[in-house]
């Protein structure tokens, strides 16, 4: 059986909001589409069950990763883990990090929940809201050691191009909120998107991109659902991974 979102809402009402309106109504960029999430009942369940423990509502207030965490371990961040597959698998076989995974989406945010409490992943914590919102509000410059973004929309037609997260403004808030040597790695399939990755990393002077192109892929990420869509296109899949020099 599947129920329209609302019912969350009624038991966790900071659960509806995913932006915060800017004076002029405006997001910074409109990188994602709402749409209506109809979920089933163990995703009604995971959110009454972990939100409290796993989940973190949106603050102007910046994060104690000590106070969250319990520990000092580095904190990567994943903007958009969709259904968060590939987000689990890490969190398990790079346990020596804590993640923070932020979507809008809210049925692969209750996924990922779940997923998160049945098995006690306790280094991850997750938060349904604007990407570009919590960086501003809530991350504290210099403090983070990696950026991941899977196959963020590719927004193909023209017109919608101002839509993707990767343009300078955005690759140059998150340069400043990695620490010296932290990363930004970045997966598509869509190649002129890829080279657009390219392109906007190497003008963000802090950013330094080791492979002059794109990098080889890594053994510890997962096949996205997204990148199984473009696998199926056969669309050429592209990694991009930069580092914070200075
Ligand atoms: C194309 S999907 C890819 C999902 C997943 N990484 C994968 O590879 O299957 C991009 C995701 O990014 C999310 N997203 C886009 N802009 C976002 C933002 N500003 N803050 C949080 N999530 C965002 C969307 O909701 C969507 O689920």
């Amino acid at each position: 059986m599947q129920v329209k979102q609302e019912s969350i809402f009624k038991d966790i009402p900071e659960l509806r909001w995913v932006e915060t309106k800017s004076e002029d109504s405006k997001r910074s960029i409109k990188s994602y589409v709402l749409r209506t999430s109809y979920l089933k009942s163990f995703q009604l369940e995971a959110v009454k069950k972990y939100y409290a423990t796993y989940g973190i509502p949106f603050e102007r207030k910046t994060l104690d990763y000590k106070e969250v965490y319990g520990n000092d371990n580095p904190l990567i961040i994943e903007i958009g883990f969709g259904m968060g597959t590939a987000t689990e698998r890490i969190a398990k076989e790079r346990n020596q990090f804590n993640y923070l995974g932020l979507e809008v989406f809210l049925s692969g945010f209750t996924k990922l929940l779940d997923r998160v409490g049945t098995e006690q992943l306790d280094n991850v914590r997750l938060m349904r809201f604007d990407a570009v919102e919590v960086l501003n509000a809530m991350i504290p410059d210099n403090s983070v050691a990696g950026f991941h973004i899977f196959f963020p929309d590719p927004w193909p037609k023209k017109r919608q191009q101002k839509r993707r997260l990767i343009q300078v403004p955005f690759a140059t808030l998150l340069a400043s909120k990695l620490v010296k040597g932290g990363y930004i790695y970045c997966a598509t399939d869509w190649e002129e998107y890829a080279y657009q990755m390219i392109e906007v990393f190497d003008q963000v002077p802090s950013l330094e991109n080791k492979f002059k192109g794109f990098c080889p892929p890594v053994t510890w990420r997962d096949t996205t659902k997204f990148e199984q869509k473009g696998l199926d296109k056969s669309h050429p899949i592209n990694e991009v991974w930069v580092e914070k020099r200075i």
